[in-house]
């Protein structure tokens, strides 16, 4: 993996935080014996979860009250961070007390956004249960909630105390989301090359990850956000595919067919791979070979309606913009990546080619 980057890096006094490596079981039984070490005094969990994994998270979570919410992009709002911190006051929770967050990524944004304000930051445990959450979301001690159209605008970087994987939860998950797990995995695959490249591009995206895989595909993250645990520089690489990725998932929420996170990366990064490939940095072969990879997974889907005026309003909300100038990564080939300052018409152009493809 490489960490050259093309723009300036601002200085800082924040101390920074060391990311918590998750660990991850095939084994209900393992799981629960090293969850069972800690008990929690409140947790929150995805509804849906807890439909699907009733007896499970019983015996997870023990005694201690939880309040189920409801999972999904929506969740990440004022109004449920207020109804959580609400919880949070209720039962009194504080700095000696820990928190346990079950669910996918949206849950765990949510909720860790909550954890780390309440009292200036409570002890919470990362329980993810969608392929996203496991390999990416419970992953970099990143929360936040949406905020007037624009994706994570507020929000806090915050460890949790502890990340524990199950595997057996991606058993129940719907096949779109299961999709967008592969679609952050391959992601992950593309910023470290090699074997795990090669492996991701043969793999089909309906086979259920087992721990080795998530394992391999988590510690990638990881050893990126470890150099840059507050978003500096090297950590930039893993937005990959995420500045067009994220208008998108803007753009279709509250539409009659909202994207998951994965839909909307997927078209983010072949978007993103194609102006690499205009600017001469990616050679045609690799971006064919993710171009066809898309498209046998059938993730290249139609784009949600927009207007220019409003696609650019959302773009330029990106929180990686710097002095007005927007960075983004660039894709050279798996395993090399880097950060390049980018004009929005470039982008424009991108997403023109796009559209010619689906017509
Ligand atoms: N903090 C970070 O670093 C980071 C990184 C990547 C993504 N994210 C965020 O994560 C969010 C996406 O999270 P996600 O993809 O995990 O999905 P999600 O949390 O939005 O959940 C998607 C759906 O799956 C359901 N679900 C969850 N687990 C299930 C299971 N085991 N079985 C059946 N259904 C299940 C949920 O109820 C929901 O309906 C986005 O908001 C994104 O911004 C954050």
């Amino acid at each position: 993996m490489r960490s050259c980057l093309a723009s300036p890096k601002p200085s800082r006094n924040t101390k920074p935080s060391i990311a918590t490596k998750p660990l991850f079981w095939d084994s209900a039984q393992a799981f629960l014996e090293e969850a069972q070490r800690l008990r929690p005094s409140l947790s929150f969990v995805d509804g849906k979860v807890y439909a699907y994994w009733k007896p499970l998270i019983d015996s997870l979570v023990g005694p201690a009250p939880l309040l189920t919410i409801q999972g999904g992009e929506s969740v990440k709002t004022l109004p449920t961070a207020r109804r959580l911190w609400k919880k949070l006051w209720q039962y009194r929770l504080d700095r000696g007390q820990v928190l346990f967050l079950i669910g996918g990524g949206s849950l765990l944004d949510v909720g860790a956004f909550c954890a780390s304000t309440w009292k200036r930051g409570i002890p919470f445990v990362h329980i993810p249960t969608t392929f996203v959450a496991q390999i990416d979301a419970a992953l970099g001690g990143k929360s936040g909630i949406n905020f007037r159209g624009g994706k994570n605008l507020i929000g806090t970087f915050a460890q949790p105390a502890a990340i524990w994987g199950f595997t057996g939860f991606l058993e129940t998950l719907p096949g779109q989301e299961l999709h967008s797990g592969w679609v952050e995995a391959l992601k992950h695959a593309l910023l470290a090359g090699g074997a795990l490249w090669e492996e991701l591009l043969a793999t089909p995206f309906s086979t259920l990850p087992k721990a080795p895989l998530l394992e391999r595909l988590a510690a990638v993250k990881l050893e990126i956000v470890t150099s840059d645990p507050i978003e500096q520089d090297q950590r930039r690489l893993l937005n990959l595919g995420h500045t067009l990725g994220h208008v998108w998932e803007a753009l279709s929420l509250g539409t009659e067919k909202p994207l998951t996170h994965g839909e909307a990366v997927a078209l983010g990064l072949l978007q993103e791979a194609w102006l690499s490939h205009r600017r001469g940095l990616l050679p045609e072969p690799f971006f064919q070979q993710l171009y066809q990879k898309l498209q046998r997974e059938e993730l290249v889907l139609p784009l949600p309606p927009f207007t220019w005026q409003r696609w650019e309003g959302v773009l330029l909300q990106d929180k990686k913009i710097r002095a007005q100038q927007l960075y983004l990564p660039l894709w050279e080939a798996p395993g090399r990546a880097q950060v390049y300052p980018v004009e929005v018409e470039e982008l424009r152009a991108a997403v023109r080619w796009y559209r010619a493809q689906l017509t």
